[in-house]
């Protein structure tokens, strides 16, 4: 039997990259982190000076592009052009930049394809915000993981001021609101849960129970279908 596919979408700071993660290593399963795929590409777009209304730039700079993601002993490595831009891709810049990037349809054909590539085969853990609904929407598990603005604003509040960075906790928050709204009301495959996705809400959640939480679901899945009764 294939090994699942584990879809977790959700919006910015709800706690996937953590949890899919920790439930990869679990499970000896792939991570695959698609925001970081889009990141990469809006780092580029940063890079080469590329406007929202540049278009046929965009679409050039496009077709000699390679996004790749490499596991390894530090974790996932983000790969641009070959080059490692793991925490590059994290700054505020880029984080700016990649609303609109990942906004355009072309953008996302490009990205989607990639990311079923990746998928196929099984034994992967992917997240990102379309991945039920889109990307893989027969995902044999599918997760969407929430929480409360506020808890979530702290949550990256919390992991900015770590990094040393000096930001207070209304902008943050502020700036979540502005990039959930963004997600969900774009016209291409805006952030929705899948009707058949399980909500799992992490306001409340430890790390710990939400990550045993959905490795619980995929063990259930894995046994029911060794049984033939699904
Ligand atoms: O999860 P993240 O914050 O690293 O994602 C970065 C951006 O990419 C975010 O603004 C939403 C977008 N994104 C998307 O549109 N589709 C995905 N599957 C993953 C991320």
């Amino acid at each position: 039997m294939r090994r699942p596919i584990v879809a977790i979408d959700g919006p910015a700071a709800s706690g996937k990259s953590t949890t899919a993660r920790l439930v990869a290593e679990r499970l000896g399963y792939r991570w695959v982190d698609t925001g970081a795929m889009y990141r990469a590409l809006a780092l580029k777009v940063v890079r080469e000076g590329i406007k929202p209304w540049e278009e046929g730039r965009l679409r050039e700079m496009l077709g000699r592009t390679e996004v790749r993601l490499e596991e390894g002993d530090g974790g996932l490595r983000v790969l641009l052009d070959g080059e490692d831009v793991t925490e590059l891709v994290r700054s505020p810049e880029v984080t700016r930049a990649v609303s609109w990037v990942c906004a355009l349809p072309f953008v996302r054909e490009a990205m989607v394809q990639l990311q079923r590539r990746m998928a196929a085969g099984g034994g992967v853990v992917m997240e990102g915000r379309d991945i039920g609904t889109i990307v893989v929407p027969d995902a044999e598990v599918k997760v969407f993981l929430d929480a409360d603005v506020r808890e979530r604003a702290r949550r990256r509040w919390r992991e900015l001021r770590e990094k040393g960075m000096d930001v207070s906790l209304e902008d943050v928050e502020r700036e979540l609101e502005e990039r959930d709204r963004k997600d969900s009301a774009r016209e291409h495959s805006p952030l929705r849960r899948a009707p058949d996705a399980i909500l799992v809400d992490t306001t409340n959640l430890s790390v710990e129970e939400q990550v045993e939480r959905i490795v619980r679901m995929v063990k259930a899945y894995v046994q029911a279908a060794g049984k033939g009764s699904l």
